[in-house]
């Protein structure tokens, strides 16, 4: 989704700016721009639809550099993706500049408002509302902070803003509600963005601004003032101790593939120094602060989105399974209005790949004031949902780019696995087992990663169809549901994913030879009755392609196509029918000719709610 980059320095930041913009593409977006407050001539304004490096090219032919410098990709919600509506955005003096990520919710009442009062707008976007609510309070008071400041006032909703004036050439603005940023500390300037990953480029030196932070950058010096508290402060510098992994493409032609081949080597390093298989024990030290707590609580509630709420129903029947903890699983975006009794010793687990979303992050603000404890099983270090939950474990599966969560996914499991043997935290044969399992996981994901062509050609066989149902029990369920939204995102097919025993509660009626289903018995305990539900499909000229672990000669021939899994227990197999379900979208995806790695309408790390 949006992202934000800014420069100020005393060297040319043109070229920092747009390198920062280019690492934020893969958070998906429509169109880019960037705005220059120069010394001794007007803003420089330029924004393209599209692909940055339309922005790059156009920009090339300018020749332009400048010490403070504002940039944005923009993914539409308040308007088409044109030039007109992609930022920066500027008051009708073009004298102020601004970049935002969020929402303004009011934004119509305040256009309304400063038309009245004479301005005009050229855009269709909530954005336009704030230079001109700014050089209209500048206007009065003839003090620029203290404009900024009555402007936000006046705005409700979700905001990272970035201010640069032509009024003030050598400030910037930064200011923050629900939505991250973040600074760098350079040697000889300051770099400020959406997503440390920008920042991390020139430093390790950050400082994360909190909700109503206003800071005001000026050489290389910073000052906040929290526009709630009111209190003014020093920068809290946070050194970030890791460095970003290299994450090229090496041989593979799209991230998504080579991120579902990452899969082996993402559970080696989430297992790493935290499982003991021979003990049947699980360490993890992201929980140790917090374990005290852990043991006095009776219920668990999950709050996640897409792909991590479904790594959040996997971990349900895990805990309640290995931990006997009641846990419930919620997306986030309900559970902001659901009205229900939390006590005290509920815990609270969000999970998310990005830390960023703003749903599952509204979710944690919900329970701020309950006193329940809050973990997060989250990928990006540093990221806000690590930052505002108590403890955690993160999942160390490294970037994703791929808009479709892959090898996260698959950590996110494997890290709930952890966690309800942590909780647990009993030595038995059922430990040593599930650990032994996962402690071989990676080479069974290498075995079936090695019939990829097998995979492929069941995904060209299929991606004729227009509609599909994928169906589990147990296990198999959530893996089902990941299975139809993975297909659903990369392929914009219409998919379904139901629990199996379900099908003859409705979606039975819909099957006919057009309509095909892809069974998943990753665990053979469940085999027999989930095949009964197989054969009522068939008895309705349904096609059925199996996913199973189970190899059965007499039930083969009785469905259309089957893909063995690597033998495998408990809810391993479904863990690999996940991967599977991961490749099929993908070879489907392609056949069909889309761009993986950017299906239209969707964004990597959603940061509206
Ligand atoms: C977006 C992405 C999905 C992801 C979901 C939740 O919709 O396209 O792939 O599963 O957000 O993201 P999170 O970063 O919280 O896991």
């Amino acid at each position: 989704m949006c992202g934000i980059v800014g420069y100020i320095g005393n060297a040319d930041g043109v070229d920092y700016v747009l390198e920062g913009l280019k690492e934020l593409e893969y958070r998906g977006y429509d169109s880019a721009g960037i705005a220059c407050i120069n010394k001794d001539q007007d803003p420089f304004l330029l924004k393209e639809v599209g692909r940055i490096t339309n922005l790059e090219k156009s920009l090339k032919k300018q020749k332009i550099s400048s010490s403070l410098v504002i940039g944005h990709t923009r993914w539409a919600t308040h308007g088409k993706p044109t030039k007109n509506n992609s930022h920066p955005h500027y008051n009708n003096s073009k004298t102020i500049y601004v970049v935002h990520n969020g929402i303004i919710e009011n934004y119509l009442d305040i256009k309304k408002e400063l038309i009245d009062k004479g301005y005009s707008f050229y855009s269709e976007t909530d954005t336009e509302v704030i230079p001109n609510l700014i050089d209209y309070y500048y206007a009065k008071t003839k003090d620029f902070k203290k404009a900024i400041k009555l402007a936000l006032g006046d705005l409700r909703g979700t905001y990272a803003l970035l201010i640069a004036s032509s009024l003030l050439k050598d400030k910037l603005y930064l200011t923050r509600l629900g939505s991250p940023l973040v600074a760098g500390f350079a040697k000889d300037y300051i770099v400020v963005a959406s997503d440390q990953n920008v920042i991390l480029k020139h430093t390790q030196k950050v400082t994360y601004l909190e909700d109503f932070d206003l800071a005001e950058i000026s050489g290389n010096k910073i000052k906040i003032e929290n526009l709630k508290t009111l209190k003014v402060y020093d920068p809290k510098i946070e050194i970030l101790d890791f460095n970003l992994k290299e994450d090229s493409l090496n041989d593979f032609p799209d991230y998504m593939l080579k991120e579902i081949f990452d899969i082996p080597e993402t559970i080696r390093l989430a297992t790493k120094g935290r499982i003991d298989p021979k003990k049947g024990l699980v360490k993890l030290g992201g929980l140790d602060n917090v374990m005290s707590q852990l043991e006095h609580i009776d219920r668990i509630i999950i709050v996640a989105c897409g792909t991590s709420y479904y790594a959040g129903m996997f971990g349900e029947y895990l805990i309640e399974e290995i931990s006997d903890i009641p846990v419930e699983v919620v997306l986030a975006s309900e559970f902001k209005y659901k009205k229900e009794p939390i006590s005290r010793s509920t815990c609270v687990i969000a999970i998310s790949q990005s830390g960023e979303t703003a749903d599952t992050i509204a979710a944690l603000e919900k329970v701020k004031d309950f006193g329940v404890l809050k973990l997060g099983i989250v990928n990006v270090i540093g990221s806000t949902i690590s930052r505002i939950t108590d403890a955690g474990v993160y999942c160390h599966a490294g970037t994703e780019k791929a808009v479709a969560s892959t090898k996260a996914f698959v950590s996110q499991v494997v890290i709930l696995t952890l966690m309800s043997l942590r909780l647990k935290n009993v030595s038995n044969k059922q430990s040593k087992q599930i650990l032994k399992e996962i402690e071989n996981l990676p080479s069974k994901i290498e075995e079936l990663l090695s019939k990829k062509n097998e995979i492929k050609k069941l995904s060209q066989k299929y991606s004729k169809y227009k509609d599909f149902l994928f169906i589990g029990r147990g296990y198999d369920y959530p893996t089902a549901l990941e299975g139809a939204l993975k297909l659903k995102e990369v392929s914009y097919i219409h998919a379904e994913g139901y629990a199996a025993g379900e099908m003859k509660h409705g979606p039975l009626a819909m099957i006919d030879q057009n309509f095909p289903t892809v069974a998943v018995i990753g665990d053979e305990v469940l085999y027999e009755k989930t095949f009964s539900n197989i054969e009522e499909i068939r008895a309705r000229k349904g096609p059925v392609l199996l996913v199973s672990s189970t190899l059965n000669k007499k039930t083969k021939n009785m469905v259309d196509d089957v893909f063995y899994l690597p033998k495998s227990s408990n809810h391993i197999g479904s863990i690999l029918a996940a991967v599977f379900l991961q490749l099929f979208a993908y070879y489907v995806s392609k056949d069909l000719g889309f761009n993986v790695d950017r299906p239209r309408n969707l964004a990597k790390s959603v940061t509206v709610e």
